[in-house]
């Protein structure tokens, strides 16, 4: 079948769930299934998507971080029609282009510190030019990460995962990649301090589990790779362009990093693309002779749509004010959520920065909801947030997402254009889902037993 564009109207919406059953994720498809996140959404706006009868969903997922400016913004959308409209020559390869040109001027502008950018296709690309660039910068091997850490699936990108649950059966992977827990100053000095670190590479605010460090981390972090000879690496892809508050999250505790990582929202939501900024000496070390102008890039990297659409994106988070109202949003949801703490036996913790927020839920302490809480985590940890983002989803319309496998944490990751409509939205679904939760017996524990049940299946099932 050819690509038929008037099937993706409403009315004639083919069963996209049958074909990707068929031709592509089984698995995917019968998660979707099960938890009831099997939505035929036919148009996205903004903060919003629309299903085939109008509803409107709002989105605290974008699309893992895509969305910063939401979905379909016009900004970005005559940004790209220009450029389609202009016949531009694109990709020449043997040449430069303006637009990545005028993007990396930018980009560069807007990150002290850093003086060069590299564009390539993605998150996981970005870090595997870091690793690439770190190595050759230091003429040193190891690469240091953290626990918990997420910056990519791709070969070097995932030696630097920090849950075992991606790496395990794609081993071995890339050599002299170590894990030391965030936060922890003590054990990255150990590391450090054996003097053949190339690179620590940091997400400022992890984006499993969204895990705020404590203030002295970053700082002290840079300064001891500094004294070491290691680069500082910062993986803002999920938490840079305005995502935290700031434009780049190190800068709530005022770090300058040797490299930045973007990606996601850079796209507009429209055009992968990545980068990686850094200073001019890293830069020359990687690109240091003309035999040698090619030794790292990648075919489609800055393509004009890419380029295009970064520079519309910035124009938008600038013109739009993005930062400081992800810094106040995120301040008033916060706030809101963290009022649920005491009210409500399974709320811990609400933590975050900007639009980037967790909200931890914990064991109760009454006898009857003790017993229903142990039942789900002995069936699999972190399954009682499902009943969380289940309803969510089921009764107010809210697509929510489990901060990572295990972790009873939810993360609130909405497009920064969010107003205060969408913050009583968010308030009133989690209080009732939440609400709801407490009662035991009750619908939510139905669901809690089905899902328990699906679980020990599949753990059988894999034994
Ligand atoms: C912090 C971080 N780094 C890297 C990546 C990988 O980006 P991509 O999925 O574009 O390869 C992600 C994606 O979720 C991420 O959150």
């Amino acid at each position: 079948m050819s690509l038929n564009l008037a099937a993706l109207s409403p009315d004639s919406e083919p069963d996209k769930y049958a074909l990707h059953d068929k031709y592509l994720n089984t698995q995917l498809v019968k998660v979707l299934r099960t938890i009831g996140f099997d939505r035929n959404y036919v148009r996205g706006v903004g903060q919003y998507l629309y299903d085939q009868e109008g509803l409107a969903y709002l989105d605290l997922l974008s699309g893992f971080g895509t969305f910063a400016v939401g979905r379909n913004h016009p900004r970005v959308i005559a940004a790209l029609q220009h450029v389609l409209q202009a016949e531009l020559p694109n990709l020449v390869q043997m040449d430069v282009s303006l637009l990545a040109g005028q993007l990396a001027e930018r980009l560069v502008g807007l990150m002290p510190g850093m003086e060069k950018v590299f564009f390539c296709n993605s998150g996981t690309e970005a870090v595997e030019a870091a690793i690439k660039f770190a190595r050759a910068a230091t003429r040193r091997s190891r690469i240091l990460f953290c626990e918990h850490a997420f910056h990519g699936l791709t070969y070097g990108a995932l030696s630097l995962n920090g849950d075992a649950q991606y790496r395990n059966g794609f081993e071995p992977l890339l050599p002299g990649c170590n894990a030391v827990p965030f936060d922890d100053l003590e054990r990255l000095e150990a590391e450090l301090s054996r003097g053949d670190v190339a690179a620590f590479i940091v997400e400022p605010i992890q984006g499993k589990g969204v895990n705020v460090p404590s203030d002295a981390y970053l700082p002290e972090a840079a300064r001891l790779c500094q004294k070491h000879g290691a680069l500082f690496v910062a993986d803002e892809i999920q938490t840079g362009l305005g995502r935290t508050g700031r434009f780049l999250a190190v800068e709530h505790w005022g770090v300058v990093p040797d490299m930045v990582l973007l990606a996601k929202a850079l796209s507009g939501g429209f055009v992968p693309v990545g980068a990686v900024a850094t200073r001019k000496w890293i830069y020359d070390k990687i690109f240091d002779r003309m035999d040698r102008a090619v030794v790292h890039g990648s075919t489609f990297a800055k393509n004009d749509m890419a380029m295009a659409a970064g520079m519309a994106t910035l124009d938008v988070i600038e013109e739009e004010r993005l930062v400081e109202r992800a810094a106040r949003m995120g301040d008033e949801i916060m706030a809101d959520l963290r009022s649920f703490i005491g009210r409500y036996e399974f709320v811990k913790e609400v933590r975050g920065k900007g639009l980037m927020i967790g909200l931890e839920f914990g064991r109760p302490n009454s006898m009857k909801l003790k017993a229903a809480w142990a039942l789900l985590e002995q069936a699999r940890k972190g399954l009682f947030c499902q009943l969380i983002t289940v309803p969510l989803m089921k009764d107010h319309h809210v697509l929510s997402q489990v901060a990572g496998d295990g972790l009873n944490v939810i993360k609130l990751l909405p497009p920064l254009v969010i107003d205060e409509t969408d913050r009583n939205w968010i308030r009133r679904s989690f209080e009732a889902a939440i609400a709801d939760s407490q009662r035991v017996p009750g619908a939510v524990w139905d669901l809690g037993r089905t899902l328990a049940g699906h679980s020990l299946k599949a753990r059988a099932g894999a034994a």
